[in-house]
């Protein structure tokens, strides 16, 4: 264990896996004590592994032989893995991953926050593939006018190509395979000219009731209800969202997120540390969980940035629907009543005025629905330093073969 050996470009090193960390790689350690993070390998697994960047404080590689392999790994389904850069844990067996993922939260929120996650922190699971419900992917039309799609990739703006992605839903699969070269002709059509570079940005959104829509730039007006509006039906009721703007992307496993929230809303009133009269629903997308806990509740503000959720949201509840950053929305309200309040913000978290502003005023319970463990971590310990407490934390699968995480944390003082 810990051999070197050095070629002219290369350094590779024999080592052992520790554990798994935040965004999926294995941690291990260097003869020189620095920590080396290592792509595609597992915990306990005794790889070699070739160096690919070399800091003061750390080391980055990825594995180019297992010696000793972990009895959870997985043969990767996708012929991308590794290229495509979207599901970098396909090479962990499906069913050991939401016990990784608890592992490695358990660890971020000691490391970050400081806080336990409770004992009976539980990640609930759904369908390991297949899952996905909303995508982004560009269609692409060759000089010979042969057309292709794919995803994007990250770094260079360069195209992966599939023909079937196994995260994506059958139905998004399908559709792509009837539909690519249709849309693009149409959106030639209503540009008037082609898109540049011959390709085309397309969101497309699943309803799970077997309709597929989809929402490109430039998408005539006249079209848009018919090709991008769509309704979900979830916990009983019918919302109204299109492609062009925020929708929960694993509908399998969303009636599990959407009844923690009731619960987490309930159990608040009950207890009395939130009330009836008042609930306020920030980062509200179409009013997602407003519209569903519309029932409930004496008075609903739904506030969301997008302009495009404005629409739909007065469709779904009458409430007061703001269309405005959350963080101003704060700034010129005052919230003096112990209100219920859900924020659902994107990975970079709350903004720091809102957070402030919500420590200051008369909410004394926040359920906070993230799908970044790490903001949610730092947004926890500026709460809990203002003194809240936490009550509650649950994780939710809505990524499988990826490191990501949906949780929920319910937090009161
Ligand atoms: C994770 S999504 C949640 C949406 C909704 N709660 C749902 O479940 O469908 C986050 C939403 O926050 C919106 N957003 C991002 N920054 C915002 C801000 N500063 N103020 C208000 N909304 C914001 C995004 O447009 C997006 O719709």
């Amino acid at each position: 264990m810990n051999s070197v050996k050095c070629y002219i470009w290369v350094v590779i090193y024999e080592l052992r896996i520790e554990k798994m960390v935040q965004g999926g790689e294995g941690m291990a350690r260097l003869p020189d004590g620095r920590v080396c993070f290592v792509q595609g390998g597992l915990p306990g697994e005794l790889c070699q592994v070739e160096i690919l960047q070399n800091k003061k404080d750390f080391t980055r590689g990825r594995v180019i032989k297992i010696t000793e392999k972990s009895v959870d790994r997985a043969e990767p389904r996708c012929p991308l893995y590794g290229k495509c850069g979207g599901c970098s844990l396909q090479h962990l067996e499906s069913s050991a991953q939401a016990a990784c993922s608890a592992l490695v939260e358990r660890e971020n929120f000691r490391r970050i926050a400081h806080v336990e996650l409770p004992e009976d922190f539980k990640i609930h699971t759904g369908p390991a593939w297949g899952y996905r419900n909303r995508a982004r992917v560009v269609i692409a039309r060759a000089k010979s006018g042969k057309v292709s799609y794919g995803f994007r990739m990250q770094k260079s703006n360069g195209i992966i190509p599939f023909a079937n992605c196994p995260v994506l839903t059958p139905a998004l699969n399908a559709f792509l395979k009837e539909n690519a070269a249709k849309i693009f002709e149409e959106s030639i059509k209503a540009s008037k000219r082609p898109p540049r570079n011959f390709e085309l940005d397309v969101n497309l959104f699943d309803n799970g009731a077997g309709k597929v829509s989809y929402f490109y730039k430039g998408m005539p007006a006249a079209d848009f209800e018919k090709n991008a509006v769509s309704v979900v039906e979830i916990a009983g009721k019918k919302i109204r969202s299109d492609a062009s703007v925020f929708f929960q992307s694993n509908l399998s496993l969303l009636p599990e997120l959407v009844t923690a929230v009731q619960n987490a809303v309930d159990e608040g009133i009950a207890c009395g540390e939130a009330s009836d009269a008042w609930l306020i629903d920030l980062f509200s997308g179409v009013g997602f969980f407003a519209a569903i806990l519309k029932d409930k509740f004496k008075k609903i503000t739904t506030v969301e940035r997008d302009e495009g959720c404005l629409k739909h949201a007065d469709f779904n509840l009458s409430a007061d629907n703001v269309s405005a950053p959350a963080e101003d929305w704060l700034a010129e309200n005052v919230v003096d009543v112990p209100a219920t309040l859900i924020v659902d913000p994107p990975r970079t978290g709350l903004p720091p005025t809102a957070l402030e502003a919500i420590v200051k005023s008369s909410v004394n319970r926040l359920i906070y629905v993230s799908c970044d463990p790490v903001t949610l971590a730092r947004d926890f310990s500026r709460f809990r330093d203002a003194g809240f407490a936490l009550k509650k934390a649950e994780g939710f699968a809505f990524y499988p073969q990826t490191p990501h995480l949906e949780m929920l944390f319910v937090l009161s003082r």
